[in-house]
């Protein structure tokens, strides 16, 4: 098992190996002993693991409610999270226990939300059982709800209290949505590590689990400790996203979001090399790892269709984008594009 710190504005503990749900419970008892721990899952997730996670809270001698809604980001919205909230006041849960997000980034981010907001803010542990959720979305303390207007608009940041990985549940994941994953463990490598990549390059998708994730943990504790909220380097996590949340709206989320990313982070790569920010052999060198994980480097919808869908949720004019452009592997930029300016800079990455 492998440990990391994170030292943001609260203090937790990343642990990453095989067989943790096991020792659920007794890593909670120190939070949580004489309290209720409810756990949050989805429908596919809690016939998987929601049986394994109770058995160990309640060997250690915690209470156990749990809260299942159905699997899906359509699921991310405020009926769920009222209905979410309303069950916790509805059981009396009080500061003294804590919720336990089981799942993937849909999971996390919406009982993450919960805590952040049910009486004033709640202790969470985070239990990722998904690619994405382990490398990305339960570090770091983002946590959202979607709107009919857009994805994410809804939030707080609020850390957890706790992380635990167990890698075993990553092998019930279908081929997919574990691959979904991959394109943010590819950003890592493009944004801050050359020999990630260089290892990826190597492996494919039978890269070392434990080691890798616990890889990318540790670069994004990094960030997050430098810039927890979200103001200046953390947004470099970005990459691919602006041209990848034009690519999913655009396919009305049929595309899923690390397929998106991974299509964005193409895009990126031919736009730095257009305006000589990177050489066109690493623009070659991001396209190629990409083909080889299976994602698609080009798309067919135009420069219009993308801005006009990754920008109908945020102030248009007189706005600018920070756009992430790689420099070279291991090495990316912010970049400042004024709306207007977008398209001609999308137009030279299409
Ligand atoms: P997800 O939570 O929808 O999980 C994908 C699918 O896998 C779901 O059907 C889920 O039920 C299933 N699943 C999960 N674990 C499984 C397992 N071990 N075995 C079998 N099936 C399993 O999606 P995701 O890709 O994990 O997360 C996407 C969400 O994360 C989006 O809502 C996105 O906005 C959010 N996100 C948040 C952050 C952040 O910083 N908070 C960062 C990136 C993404
Ligand atoms: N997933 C982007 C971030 O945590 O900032």
């Amino acid at each position: 098992m492998n440990t990391v710190t994170v030292n943001t504005s609260k203090h937790y503990e990343v642990k990453i190996g095989s067989g943790l749900l096991a020792k659920l419970g007794e890593e909670i008892a120190p939070i949580c002993a004489k309290g209720t721990a409810v756990i949050v899952s989805d429908s596919n997730v809690w016939p998987l693991y929601g049986q394994a996670a109770e058995e160990s809270l309640s060997r250690a001698g915690i209470k156990v409610l749990s809260y299942v809604f159905p699997a899906g980001e359509q699921q991310k919205n405020t009926a769920t999270y009222l209905e979410l909230v309303t069950f916790l006041a509805e059981n009396r849960i009080t500061r003294s226990d804590c919720l336990i997000a089981l799942g993937g980034g849909v999971v996390g981010d919406l009982t993450g939300f919960a805590a952040a907001t049910y009486l004033r803010g709640i202790r969470y542990i985070q239990v990722p059982t998904t690619l994405l959720a382990a490398v990305d979305s339960s570090v770091g303390g983002k946590t959202a709800i979607d709107l009919d207007v857009g994805k994410n608009l809804v939030g707080a940041f609020c850390q957890p209290t706790l992380l635990l990985c167990d890698i075993h549940t990553l092998t019930t994941l279908p081929e997919e949505v574990f691959r979904d994953g991959c394109a943010e463990v590819i950003k890592y490598g493009i944004l801050y590590d050359p020999e990630l990549f260089d290892e990826l390059v190597k492996t494919g998708m039978n890269f070392p689990r434990e080691q890798v994730i616990t890889r990318c943990v540790s670069l994004k504790r990094d960030v997050v400790c430098q810039d927890e909220f979200d103001t200046g380097s953390r947004m470099k996590l970005n990459l691919g996203h602006t041209f990848g949340h034009g690519i999913e709206k655009c396919s009305h989320y049929e595309v899923s979001h690390g397929y998106a990313v991974a299509t964005g982070m193409a895009i990126a790569a031919r736009c730095a090399a257009a305006r000589g920010i990177c050489t066109r052999e690493t623009a070659q060198k991001i396209q190629n790892i990409l083909v080889q994980f299976g994602f698609s480097t080009r798309t067919d919808y135009s420069a219009d269709m993308l801005l006009d869908a990754a920008l109908s949720d945020k102030k248009r004019t007189g706005a600018a984008v920070q756009v992430i452009l790689p420099e070279k592997i291991g090495c990316c930029q912010i970049r400042s594009t004024p709306v207007e300016e977008l398209k001609f800079l999308l137009e030279a990455g299409l």
